[in-house]
């Protein structure tokens, strides 16, 4: 707990009311982060609040101000992110936060935007707004993950979901994967398709599994757009991805790609994005989806693909669900394919994030070391 003077509260009880109002919004605001914010008077009893539900919509400082034309003149302006200082699809909330005659304003974490950062922090302060920052910062940050990479690197957050057995494997040799978890793995599999803006998978799978992309869990899910890697674009005319024409879907394709293939494709209706190499590269592939405003992407393999991300290090997180099955077959592919590894020492080491069981199976969920990643 903090012990900082401008208290006579816990603080930190009150940011983390304003983080569980911003995930209320998780998911839904993309391409913005999710933002709570909370009006406090001198003791922390809460005056009104506010979250940001989606882009375009008021930001959380905006809502939770929006009754007062001044606020008490001892309240207390707590939010998860850094008050932005230009405008957007909105005016900037620090106009709003010294029109308001906030005094004191509480930040959970910066904008961690490079062009922005710190900047609504200064304007505050060199208006005489006292500003105490990082406060809970890490779960400020954390429910932000998406939000952070994409702002700053322009390129889409990659979550590899993969179902396998005990010694690794997604299939069996002949391609037979359906199902190699229980019901509950599936179902929590399902629920990160609607969490992310697109997902994938390489032709491969597409061939042997014709997934649907859907998540069919979730009610009211967003469904993810869907995008199939496939070099010369050949897909099947029945398959679920060329007959259900509900979501955007992309096919990355390579150079060689016959152009009456993108012109028929086109004319059905899905978006071919054409690499300047035989076989797309994934790091074009990912910044190419991000012009088209995905800043989320849920990798669910096959194998092959997986490990081309591993190989171009483009993984941010992993679901990994474990099932007591063995299949013990060397020609049963692994969930991360052929890294191209030459010495351990060069392996990318993932850090346990969480781990839990699902019905009968496991659920691991890691993100890379960048140190070692990058
Ligand atoms: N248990 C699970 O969670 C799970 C999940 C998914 C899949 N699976 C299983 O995995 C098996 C398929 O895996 P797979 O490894 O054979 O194939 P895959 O990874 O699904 O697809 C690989 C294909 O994607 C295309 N591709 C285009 N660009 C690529 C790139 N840069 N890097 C890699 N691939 C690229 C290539 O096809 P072109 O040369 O034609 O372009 C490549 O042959 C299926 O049997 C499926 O059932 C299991």
């Amino acid at each position: 707990m903090t012990t900082d003077a401008t208290f006579k509260f816990d603080p930190e009880k009150i940011m983390r009311m304003a983080v569980d109002l911003a995930k209320k919004a998780l998911y839904l605001t993309e391409p913005n982060p999710v933002v709570g914010a909370i009006l406090v008077d001198e003791h922390g009893q809460v005056l009104s609040t506010g979250y940001h539900k989606k882009a375009g919509a008021p930001h959380a400082e905006v809502v939770t101000l929006d009754q007062y034309s001044e606020v008490p003149s001892s309240s207390i302006l707590f939010v998860t992110l850094e008050p932005c200082s230009h405008t957007g699809k909105t005016p900037p909330c620090v106009d709003l936060i010294l029109k308001k005659k906030v005094k004191t304003v509480v930040i959970g974490t910066k904008d961690p935007n490079p062009r922005v950062s710190g900047r609504g922090i200064r304007r505050l302060r060199s208006h005489g707004v006292k500003v105490v920052e990082n406060i809970c910062q890490t779960e400020c940050w954390e429910m932000n993950r998406v939000f952070n990479k994409h702002i700053v690197e322009r390129i889409p957050f990659v979550t590899v979901k993969s179902a396998a057995t005990l010694d690794g494997r997604i299939a069996m040799p002949s391609g037979e994967s359906q199902w190699i978890t229980g019901e509950k793995a599936r179902a929590y599999g399902h629920r990160l398709r609607s969490q992310h803006q697109a997902m994938a998978v390489g032709r491969t799978t597409l061939v042997n599994d014709n997934p649907q992309l859907t998540d069919r869990i979730s009610q009211n899910a967003r469904q993810p757009q869907r995008v199939v890697f496939s070099t010369l674009g050949k897909v099947s005319d029945d398959s679920f991805f060329m007959q259900q024409t509900g979501s955007k879907r992309f096919i990355i394709a390579g150079n060689g790609i016959n152009p009456k293939v993108v012109r028929e494709l086109n004319q059905k209706g899905v978006t071919v994005l054409v690499a300047d190499t035989g076989r797309p590269g994934i790091q074009w592939a990912l910044k190419t989806l991000y012009t088209f405003d995905i800043c989320s992407v849920l990798l669910e393999g096959g194998s092959e693909l997986i490990g081309s991300f591993v190989q171009e290090k483009m993984i941010d997180q992993l679901y990994l669900f474990l099932s007591g099955k063995l299949i013990g077959r060397n020609a049963a592919p692994s969930w991360c394919g052929e890294t191209g590894l030459e010495c351990l020492s060069d392996s990318p080491l993932f850090t346990f994030d969480h781990i839990e069981k699902l019905g009968e199976d496991l659920l691991l969920i890691c993100h890379p070391r960048k140190n070692n990643y990058s």
